[in-house]
């Protein structure tokens, strides 16, 4: 037996969007490299990751594009959304605003053709009939460190998860929590 036939490779590309300053690029770089910026600067256009995760003894390739929440870039990143299998849309717990811009969130990975890539490469590479979730799509609300300047609750990020069908979790890129436990629930999910 070859190489070819005995490995197997899987390569997913999860784009994280959301608003600016949220914490998208500490996610990112504490998932990545264990690292956090205090003092990191806006994410200009695009920038992506590649990450390995062993999920059940496989190797799965996880090509993570993280993108500028800043409105002046949004034509821009919009293009990223193809072909992608999952996406985190995060907000900041102790930012009211970022959560009402959610909705608009999802708007545009909705707009995009997000699904039918999703679902024509999930098809392709399956080969077997789709279920009713072709992507993965969770709802982050980053920042739970600060629990006293907190403006959105546990309960109101999970109902607007459950009704707009995502995941849901919070997750801290500062101390760590939940921060491989969002991505690798996103990639289990795709895989
Ligand atoms: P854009 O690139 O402009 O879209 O922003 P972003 O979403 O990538 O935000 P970024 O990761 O650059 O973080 C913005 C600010 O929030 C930085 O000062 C970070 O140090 C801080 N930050 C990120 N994650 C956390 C977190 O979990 N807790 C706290 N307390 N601060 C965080
Ligand atoms: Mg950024």
């Amino acid at each position: 037996m070859s190489d070819d036939e005995t490995v197997e490779e899987y390569l997913f590309k999860i784009v994280i969007i959301g608003d600016s300053a949220v914490g998208k690029s500490n996610l990112l770089s504490r998932f990545a490299r264990n690292e956090f910026n205090a003092h990191s600067k806006a994410t200009i256009g695009v920038e992506f990751q590649t990450q390995s995760v062993e999920i059940d003894g496989k190797e799965v390739k996880a090509q993570i594009w993280d993108t500028a929440g800043q409105e002046r870039f949004r034509a821009v990143t919009s293009a990223y959304y193809r072909g992608a299998f999952g996406a985190l849309l995060v907000y900041d717990i102790s930012r009211r605003a970022t959560f009402d811009n959610v909705a608009r969130w999802l708007d545009e990975l909705n707009l995009s053709d997000f699904h039918l890539f999703a679902f024509l490469l999930k098809y392709n590479q399956k080969t077997k009939a789709h279920s009713d979730t072709t992507v993965a799509r969770m709802l982050v609300g980053n920042k739970c460190d600060l629990e006293n300047t907190r403006e959105v609750s546990l309960d109101e990020g999970k109902s607007l998860a459950e009704s707009e069908g995502l995941f849901f979790i919070e997750t801290s890129a500062l101390d760590s929590t939940n921060v491989w436990t969002a991505f690798e629930i996103v990639i289990r999910e795709i895989y």
